[in-house]
């Protein structure tokens, strides 16, 4: 049996630029699937063979980071009992059998913070610029690299995002002014990409990746990875956590879906070229709309 998706971002069919942000209910912020044990390995193989791309920090951000850790920490405790156990000084993670000693992490609490769920964190510091990246657990990035944009205001690291500095740079950067620490938020991203690797940095893509995908095949060949983000408030420093779970199936579970299929074609058609073209959608459009417009003829209208 294949994995179906818990959310599909493209469900109304319609393409927007928007922020679609929703409330969030704070016991739901983390989620914890069986792929646990999956994501926390290669948490830990990319930690310990290329840290610097997948961890960094300012210095002076230690206090917050210890108020995400502290924050977390209670968190997991609390609605995860079954997953982990604390006995003074250390956590462990129990389906991965890992153990931490809490104070190693005193000059980076946000590492350990990472290391033990599958979300990414990202921490955003007001700045006279807008809200900045000054700290980051980033093991599962999609075509982007931590170290390009660390210390970057919003619209700067939008920057490649068609679109993005008319459309939704203002109300952005208005959330995150107004955000309060009891009202987090969340939203879905959704992207369609050639590879299952949750760690994605952009050479990891490969030069002609196109060619090898027709209507046949790309069920398999083709993934549809989507990122479910959350924003919230720490009440102490004031900065912004910033959490991303990615979430990756092989295309071809839209083919248990044919209504699906149909509302992806539909937002695909209405996105603007330059969107396509960020998405990397152009270099496989036809083939893609081929194949969606093939499941989506089994669905009864
Ligand atoms: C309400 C908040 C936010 C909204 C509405 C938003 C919106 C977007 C959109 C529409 C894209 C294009 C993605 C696509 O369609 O494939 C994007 C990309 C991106 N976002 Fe955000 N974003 C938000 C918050 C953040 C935050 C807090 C960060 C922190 C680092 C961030 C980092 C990025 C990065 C790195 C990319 C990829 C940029 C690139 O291609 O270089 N976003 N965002």
């Amino acid at each position: 049996m294949i994995r179906q998706p818990l959310y599909l971002p493209f469900a109304e069919g319609q393409w927007q630029m928007s922020m679609s942000l929703k409330a969030l209910d704070p016991q739901d912020w983390i989620e914890i699937d069986d792929q646990f044990v999956k994501y926390l390995s290669q948490k830990d193989t990319l930690l310990k063979t290329r840290h610097s791309e997948v961890f960094a920090s300012l210095p002076g951000t230690e206090a917050s980071q210890q108020e995400v850790l502290e924050l977390l920490l209670d968190h997991l405790l609390k609605h995860f009992p079954q997953h982990y156990r604390r006995q003074g000084q250390t956590i462990e993670a129990i389906a991965t059998h890992q153990v931490w000693h809490i104070p190693d992490f005193e000059s980076a609490p946000l590492d350990l913070a990472g290391r033990l769920v599958q979300e990414d964190l990202l921490l955003m510091e007001r700045s006279p610029q807008g809200y900045r990246l000054v700290a980051a657990s980033l093991c599962f990035p999609l075509r982007w690299r931590l170290r390009e944009k660390l210390g970057c205001p919003l619209t700067q690291i939008h920057a490649p995002v068609p679109g993005y500095s008319e459309k939704l740079a203002h109300p952005v950067d208005s959330v995150f002014n107004r955000l309060k620490s009891n009202h987090p938020v969340w939203r879905l991203n959704w992207s369609i990409v050639e590879s299952p690797e949750l760690f994605f940095p952009p050479e990891n893509a490969k030069p002609g990746w196109e060619k090898r995908i027709n209507c046949q095949n790309a069920g398999d060949k083709l993934f549809l990875r989507i990122e479910r983000q959350t924003l919230r408030r720490l009440t102490q420093s004031g900065d912004i956590l910033f959490t991303v779970r990615t979430y990756v199936y092989p295309l071809r579970v839209l083919e248990d879906n044919p209504q699906m299929a149909h509302n992806l074609m539909e937002t695909i058609q209405q996105m603007p070229l330059e969107m396509q073209n960020y998405k990397n959608l152009l270099p496989i459009q036809e083939v893609l709309l081929g194949y969606l417009e093939d499941i989506a003829s089994f669905k009864p209208l």
